[in-house]
């Protein structure tokens, strides 16, 4: 499939601010202020993105009822011709993101103290940078609707970088093993998901200025989704180090066109 040049632009836009992402995990994962409880706190923060996505459905539903609800509302449609394989994909998203919720929501239990309380949806809360970027968000989509959406899906999951860094843990022992498994699993899942969202913004018919836009607003949520990792880590960087990578002070990731030929 041939990349569209307009398309290619914001990839390249896109891939130091993916970098950043990865650094900051990287640098978490070597750190020597990590401890169990900052594990636990990302875990946490993690376990609520998977559970509740951007943060603004219900918080007693959460994706799981808020899918669930779509699949029941378009039932009929199927007596109607809705292709069923389109009703597949729901489900089949239900059970990613609620598998990873589940995956990682293990790992938070194993790290606590025996007899200690079990994780529960309604116990994770947001964090400030993770609200800073599902407010950027929420704004794009009320703004610019479906082309916000399309922005917006284009950036999701950050190139997997979380879940990359992830599985490089196989191999340590002991709670990194249990990290670096679900990472697999999860990278596997998202990989799919993010494809979606880099070909169907690939696939919009723009003028420039409609492209000026969406890559302003990729990189607005990739700057932001940085700040998001690295609260959510508990500041492995500095401010300093952010500016300096939004600047563009870093090595970009080598963006994989060959998985989007697979996509397509
Ligand atoms: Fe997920
Ligand atoms: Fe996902």
């Amino acid at each position: 499939m041939p990349v569209n040049q307009k398309l290619k632009e914001i990839i390249d836009a896109a891939t130091p601010l993916f970098a950043g992402e990865a650094e900051v995990v990287r640098t978490y994962f070597d750190w020597s202020n990590r401890t169990a409880a900052t594990d636990r706190k990302w875990i946490a923060h993690q376990c609520f993105k998977e559970f509740y996505g951007s943060g603004y459905g219900e918080p007693e539903h959460g994706i799981l009822v808020e899918w669930g609800q779509q699949m029941i509302d378009k039932r009929p449609e199927l007596d109607k011709g809705m292709d069923r394989h389109e009703m597949l994909q729901l489900v089949e998203g239900i059970y990613a993101e609620y598998h990873h919720y589940c995956l990682f929501a293990d790992i938070y239990d194993n790290l606590g103290a025996p007899g200690e309380a079990k994780l529960i949806p309604s116990a994770l809360k947001n964090w400030t940078e993770g609200k800073t970027l599902d407010d950027y968000r929420l704004d794009l989509r009320m703004t610019h609707g479906e082309l916000g959406q399309a922005a917006m899906d284009f950036t999701e999951g950050g190139y997997c970088t979380l879940y990359h860094e992830g599985t490089k843990l196989a191999g340590r022992g002991g709670i990194d093993d249990q990290i670096a498994a679900a990472c697999q699993i999860v990278y596997d899942d998202e990989v799919g998901h993010m494809l979606k969202g880099v070909v169907a913004l690939g696939d919009y018919d723009l003028d420039d200025a409609g492209w000026a836009l969406v890559k302003e607003k990729v990189v607005g949520q990739l700057q932001r989704r940085i700040h998001m990792r690295n609260g959510q880590f508990s500041y492995p960087l500095s401010q300093e180090r952010i500016k300096a990578i939004h600047a563009g002070d870093i090595e970009p990731i080598a963006f994989d066109y060959s998985i989007m030929n697979k996509a397509a």
